[in-house]
């Protein structure tokens, strides 16, 4: 078994830019049905929740990208990451749980950032 890491880090603002001035169309780009469902519910800080999606998206990337060559042909879309009861984000590719993906996300007032873990 091997393990790869991923991270990234994103300015909540450049997000918010993206969204504003490209709508519909930059979020159907990026986010799944359900994740713009969840951060649409935050209201006044969707912002953020929308720039930790696009973060972890881009840390998932970092952490396949071994494995993107032979195993993995990925797109935004394909991912999708959705809080479990407790809150912690979990990571579906394709509609299926990965297990061996664990992922953390935080914001702050400008920034947010995503860390992911994978066992290959
Ligand atoms: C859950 C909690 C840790 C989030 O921390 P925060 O500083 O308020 O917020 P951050 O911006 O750093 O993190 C927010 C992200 O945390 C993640 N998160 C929320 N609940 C989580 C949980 N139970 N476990 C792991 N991650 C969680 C989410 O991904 C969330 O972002 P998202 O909504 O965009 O997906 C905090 O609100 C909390 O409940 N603390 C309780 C105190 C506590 O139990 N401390 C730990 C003692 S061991």
């Amino acid at each position: 078994m091997q393990i790869t890491c991923g991270t990234d880090i994103i300015e909540i603002g450049r997000i918010k830019e993206n969204i504003e001035d490209l709508g519909e169309k930059f979020l159907n780009r990026i986010y799944t049905q359900k994740e713009i469902e969840y951060c649409e519910s935050k209201k006044g800080q969707k912002y953020q929740h929308y720039a930790a999606r696009f973060a972890a998206k881009e840390a998932i990337f970092k952490a396949i990208s071994k494995e993107l060559k032979d195993k993995y042909e990925i797109g935004w879309k394909d991912m999708e990451i959705l809080n479990d009861e407790q809150g912690r984000p979990q990571v579906k590719i394709r509609g299926e749980q990965k297990e061996n993906i664990d992922i953390s996300i935080s914001h702050c007032r400008d920034y947010t950032v995503a860390m992911v873990v994978m066992s290959i």
